[in-house]
């Protein structure tokens, strides 16, 4: 029984990954497990209303971005709704009507994709609780870190929080590479409001698309060393995780971010993605941490951008560092500060 129209509003988080995911097989099954932290104040909210029609054999929706009628974000969200139609067929029988926005600036170089597409997933698991009696909130989880998956594989870990393990690995319970399951272990209370200050060095356009970078891994010389080491790097996070060991969780994260360049770096067409401020940065946040007592560390997703990790006891001192020694080096001095946080919310 479809109900006639209905109307549901998100909000999902980005998310940082600690262990990284770069490479995948299809669909959208990655090639290592990785753990990231769920951010709170970077987030998308959007609205679908859905308004019956008649049975179609095309999914029929219409987009805006902060307002506007965006029809050029439209043929990725069209090829998001292809793959997952067979797991949502309920789809066909609405016109959907996709209303979106972000906390952070457009073009900020924040990847929106994972926070985007798991708005739209539990936009669509919201009618699916309505159109399908007793699904439990544990069910409505994976089915929508699944779903977001398919459309953007980093987006499986943004429906829970504060840490999400996604893909198959022998030390996480329940861990699949279908979608994210929350880090369940008792973590140490040194990692609970994990500070994440993300310095925007380059607001640019992305110079390498995610999708070109996962294939570069299919011929990469390294790949099935570096996929082996991120499964290792997991389980050693786990146990970091457990008994907050900071130190060794600086040098694990640096490292990660370091691998995951070097990576690009070592593909063939190779990708210098960091900025010559990117590294003045990490050189500062070195210097930093050596004459100080302090945490602090970094890391990287695909871009020049720095995500700056610390302990929320440290908040007072490293805010000041940001903004006396390092948001010379951001794009209009601008960098955002966020912290880790539980996931998605109905609106
Ligand atoms: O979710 P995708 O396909 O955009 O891949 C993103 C991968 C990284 O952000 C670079 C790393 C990660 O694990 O989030």
């Amino acid at each position: 029984n479809y109900i006639n129209s209905s109307s549901y509003t998100w909000q999902t988080p980005s998310n940082i990954a600690l262990v990284k995911y770069w490479g995948k097989s299809n669909p959208q099954i990655p090639k290592n497990a990785s753990i990231s932290f769920t951010l709170n104040n970077c987030h998308t909210i959007t609205t679908i209303d859905f308004t019956k029609k008649e049975k179609s054999q095309s999914v029929d929706f219409d987009l805006f971005f902060e307002g506007k009628q965006k029809d050029e974000f439209k043929p990725k969200i069209a090829e998001f709704f292809n793959r997952i139609q067979e797991y949502c067929p309920y789809i066909f029988h609405y016109k959907m009507t996709i209303n979106s926005e972000n906390s952070f600036p457009h073009s900020s170089g924040i990847a929106s994709s994972a926070s985007g597409l798991s708005a739209i997933a539990m936009c669509l698991m919201s009618l699916e609780q309505e159109l399908v009696a007793g699904l439990t909130s544990e069910y409505i989880a994976k089915k929508a870190s699944f779903l977001a998956r398919l459309g953007s594989g980093s987006a499986s870990r943004s429906i829970e929080g504060p840490l999400v393990v996604w893909g198959k690995h022998p030390e996480i319970d329940g861990s699949s590479d279908l979608f994210g399951v929350k880090f369940s272990e008792k973590v140490h209370p040194i990692f609970s409001n994990y500070q994440d200050v993300i310095l925007l060095v380059d607001k640019g356009e992305k110079q390498v698309s995610s999708t070109v970078g996962h294939n570069l891994m299919h011929n990469h010389p390294f790949a099935e060393n570096r996929f082996q080491q991120a499964n290792e790097n997991l389980t050693k996070m786990s146990k970091i995780l457990q008994n907050g060991d900071i130190k060794s969780f600086i040098n694990l994260v640096e490292s990660e971010a370091l691998t995951l360049h070097a990576m690009m770096l070592t593909s063939n067409p190779y990708f210098i993605l960091m900025k010559p401020n990117t590294l003045e940065i990490i050189n500062k946040i070195w210097q930093f941490r050596e004459t100080t007592n302090s945490n602090i560390c970094f890391t990287l997703d695909a871009g020049a951008n720095v995500h700056v990790l610390f302990p929320e006891n440290e908040k007072n001192d490293v805010l000041n560092f940001i903004e006396n020694e390092l948001s010379k080096f951001c794009q209009k001095n601008h960098y955002i500060c966020d912290y880790t946080g539980l996931g998605a919310q109905k609106i």
